[in-house]
């Protein structure tokens, strides 16, 4: 007997290669005066920036452009709203990775709300919810990551010993449409396409064994884990390959609308935990610490022999290329390909940011397992991030 569950809206969203062409006819769907977000000052002078700039030109699609390079702080997105107030715009469209859809979505969201973002964050003070009122957003990505443009959140940073990473979420957040076009992700660098394809493998992970997971998610989230199982590695050697990108960028795609409603894990967890403290890119927390809580979920889930258990079995079958194999064979295979993944994938430990043994204890007092498969103990976690340190 099925379990009940819900399933949020997603974007109206369209796949494939070329499909950026259409980006001025679904402009168009709002008016002709958009506010444009790129992901980094290259964006102008790359093949594909300045073949949609020429497209929205010859469209007649006027444009004010803002280029971001890293995730959106609360006083960056108060001080664009403020100065962009009055300016009417039909549409917020943004162009870039994870950051520039976050971004968009976050400007989408309080541009026509005359308060501080900081106040519908959720976890602050004087948190109060977001009336779900916005200007019309377009997410297209170049990047196959966070999934930002399938969910109905954006994360804001601050960064310091005070810091927190905080979600605004509302449902109408969820982007009016996605356009997901692989060539867009062929120029993505090795190293983007590792953090960001290994954030994308986490929250698939995540999800599939998520204690919130449905009959839904966990289809959707084991046809992304097909795609990382073929396509990650393909994807961070060969950039040009473009079965690869395609697979990764439908992959990044599912793991936002998996994430949306069956949760995270241990990963986030931390991911918000020293985020807040340290100058990663989510991509990076996310990859590096993404095989220890795996292989401590499974060393669990072996003793256990629950749900979880039978999960990490289909999934060992799934990226395992062996056959006639015991159960408990390809549970711990499936440990050791995702360390040798992370290996393959050069993720690196976090003492390149600074962050020491020092910092274990106020992390880990911080980091909660969010919708984790196993409650892990502030002892298993000290022993997990005190390996990739
Ligand atoms: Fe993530």
């Amino acid at each position: 007997m099925l379990e009940s569950f819900t399933f949020l809206k997603t974007p109206d969203m369209i796949f494939g290669e070329n499909t950026a062409k259409k980006l001025p006819e679904k402009i168009k769907q709002f008016g002709t005066h958009i506010l444009l977000i790129t992901g980094s000052i290259s964006f102008s002078k790359s093949k594909y920036g300045q073949e949609i700039l020429k497209l929205l030109n010859n469209n007649g699609i006027s444009y004010n452009t803002i280029e971001v390079g890293t995730e959106p702080a609360a006083k960056f997105i108060n001080d664009v709203c403020k100065f962009y107030r009055h300016n009417n715009y039909a549409s917020i469209v943004s162009i870039g990775g994870g950051s520039a859809i976050d971004t968009g979505k976050a400007i989408s969201a309080m541009l026509t709300i005359g308060e501080p973002i900081e106040n519908f964050l959720e976890g602050s003070e004087n948190y109060k919810q977001h009336p779900g009122s916005k200007v019309p957003f377009i997410a297209v990505p170049t990047t196959a990551g966070t999934g930002s443009e399938a969910t109905k959140n954006t994360v804001i940073s601050c960064i310091g010993e005070n810091g927190y990473k905080r979600s605004l979420r509302h449902e109408n957040l969820v982007p009016d449409i996605a356009i997901i076009d692989p060539l867009l992700h062929l120029s993505c660098p090795p190293e983007i396409t590792a953090a960001s394809g290994l954030d994308a493998f986490t929250q698939l992970l995540e999800a599939y064994v998520s204690t919130q997971s449905s009959v839904l998610t966990e289809t959707l989230s084991f046809k992304g884990l097909e795609f990382i199982s073929n396509s990650l590695e393909k994807a961070y050697f060969d950039g040009s390959d473009h079965k690869a990108r395609a697979d990764m960028a439908l992959a990044a795609y599912l793991s936002g609308i998996c994430l949306s409603n069956a949760g995270l894990g241990t990963v986030h967890g931390f991911a918000s935990s020293i985020g807040a403290y340290f100058e990663i890119p989510h991509g990076i927390i996310c990859g590096s610490l993404l095989s220890v809580v795996n292989r401590k979920n499974i060393e669990y889930s072996v003793k256990n022999k629950d749900l979880t258990y039978y999960k990490y079995l289909i999934l060992g079958k799934l990226f395992c290329n062996e056959g006639n194999k015991s159960d408990e064979y390809y549970i711990l295979a499936f440990a050791d390909i995702v360390d040798k993944m992370i290996e393959k994938l050069k993720m690196p430990l976090f003492n390149k940011y600074g962050l020491t043994k020092n910092d274990l204890e106020k992390i880990v007092s911080k980091t909660n397992n969010k919708n984790n498969p196993i409650a892990l103990s502030q002892y298993d976690l000290t022993d997990i991030l005190n390996k990739r340190i």
